[in-house]
C-alpha cells in the first residue's frame, strides 16, 4: 500500500484537464492506498490575489466532492493549516540552490507566462520547494500528478536524497509521480494545455449550455470543409476528447476510419462528443449541488481532514527536528 500526497492550487473551478490528468487517477486509488488531496492555498498565493485564492478554496473541495473523492478514503485538506509544511518548507530552501530552481523548465514557462521577466518573487521561485515539503510530509511514495509537475517530482527527490545525507539517517522518503497514460488533454481551441487562464477551458461544473457551446466552438480540422472531404483525425481535438471521455473504444475507432476515409461531418462528430460529456458531467454537477447546499457539512469534513492530516505531518516534523538537532527543550516538539 502506498501513501499518497497530491493537490490542487485554489485558483479556480477544476476543469476537464484536472479530471483527465489527475483527478480520475484519484478516484480510482483512494481505494488501494492511504490518499491524501491537498487544496494548495499557500501554493496559490505565490501569484494569485489573496481574495480570489480564499474564494475558491471552498470551489475546490466542492469539486473534490463531486467527482467522488470520498473523505472517508481520502483525506481532504487544506494546505495552510498545517503550519508544519511551511516549516519543512525553510528545512528544505537550505538543501537547493537558486540556480537549480531556475532550471525547472515548468516554472521558467510559468514565469515567462506571467511576464514577471526578472521581477521574480522568491516565494514563486521557491513554490516547487514547498511542493517538496508537503510530499515529503506526508513521507508520500507516490504522488498522482499531471504531466507538467514531472520536474517537480525529481526535484523533490533529490532535495530528500540531500537532506537525508546531510542528517545522516534516512528520515525523508522518495517518491515516483503517478503520470496518466492518458496524456495531457489539449485545450478547447487545440492549445497544448487546458487552463483557466488561457480561456480555453471547461469547468467540472459546467451548465448544460456551457458545454454544448464548448463543444461547438472546439476546432476540427481544418481541411474538413465538405463532409465527403478524407479527414485528419491526429491533432483532431474533438477525437482526441472521445479518446479520453468516450468509454465505448471500438465505435470511436469505427468513427475514425470513417472520417479518415471522408463521409463523416463534423457535426455528427461533436454531437456524440456533447452527448459523452452531458452524460459524465451531469452526475458531477448534481453531487455538487447537493454539496453546495451544505457549506458547513463541506467545512466539517475538510476540518476533520485537516486534523488528520496534520497528526501525521506533525511526526514528520518531530523527526525532522530531531535530525538537525532542534530540539532543546522537552516540550518543544510540534502537534
Ligand atoms: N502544483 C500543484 C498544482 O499546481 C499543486 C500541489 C501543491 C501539489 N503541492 C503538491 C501537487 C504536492 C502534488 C503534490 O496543481
Amino acid at each position: 500500500m502506498h501513501t499518497i500526497l497530491t493537490g490542487d492550487r485554489p485558483t479556480g473551478p477544476l476543469h476537464l484537464g484536472h479530471y483527465v490528468g489527475s483527478l480520475r487517477n484519484r478516484i480510482r486509488l483512494q481505494a488501494l492506498h492511504r490518499q491524501f488531496v491537498m487544496i494548495a492555498d499557500l501554493q496559490a498565493l505565490t501569484d494569485t490575489d489573496p481574495a480570489k485564492v480564499r474564494g475558491n478554496v471552498l470551489q475546490v473541495a466542492l469539486d473534490y466532492l463531486a467527482v467522488g473523492l470520498d473523505p472517508a478514503q481520502s483525506t481532504l485538506f487544506i494546505q495552510s493549516q498545517l503550519p508544519e509544511l511551511s516549516e519543512l518548507t525553510v528545512h528544505l530552501l537550505n538543501f537547493v540552490t537558486v540556480a537549480r530552481l531556475e532550471r525547472n523548465p515548468t516554472v521558467r514557462e510559468e514565469i515567462r507566462q506571467r511576464g514577471f521577466e526578472r521581477a521574480v518573487p522568491v516565494g514563486f521561485l521557491a513554490y516547487p520547494v514547498s511542493q517538496a515539503a508537503d510530499i515529503a510530509a506526508f513521507r508520500a511514495t507516490l504522488v498522482p500528478v499531471g504531466v507538467d509537475q514531472q520536474p517537480m517530482i525529481e526535484l523533490t527527490n533529490e532535495i530528500v536524497r540531500r537532506f537525508n545525507a546531510a542528517v545522516g539517517t534516512p528520515t525523508l522518503v522518495e517518491c515516483a509521480a503517478l503520470i496518466p497514460e492518458q496524456g495531457r488533454l489539449p485545450g478547447l481551441d487545440g492549445g497544448a494545455k487546458m487552463g483557466k487562464s488561457l480561456g480555453n477551458a471547461l469547468a467540472l461544473s459546467a451548465s448544460p449550455d456551457e458545454i454544448r457551446a464548448a463543444v461547438k466552438r472546439m476546432y476540427t480540422d481544418r481541411n474538413h470543409l465538405r463532409v465527403s472531404d478524407p479527414g485528419r483525425v491526429e491533432g483532431n481535438v474533438v477525437f482526441t476528447y472521445l479518446d479520453a471521455f468516450d468509454p465505448d473504444h471500438a465505435e470511436v475507432d469505427r468513427l475514425k476510419a470513417q472520417y479518415r476515409e471522408g463521409g463523416l461531418a463534423d457535426t455528427v462528430v461533436k454531437q456524440r462528443l456533447e452527448n459523452v460529456l452531458q452524460a459524465q458531467l451531469a452526475p458531477i454537477r448534481e453531487r455538487r449541488a447537493m454539496f453546495a447546499s451544505d457549506p458547513a457539512g463541506v467545512c466539517r469534513i475538510l476540518q476533520d481532514g485537516c486534523a488528520r492530516a496534520r497528526v501525521v505531518a506533525a511526526q514528520t516534523l518531530r523527526d525532522v527536528r530531531h535530525a538537525l538537532g532542534i530540539e532543546y527543550f522537552a516540550s518543544s516538539a510540534p502537534g
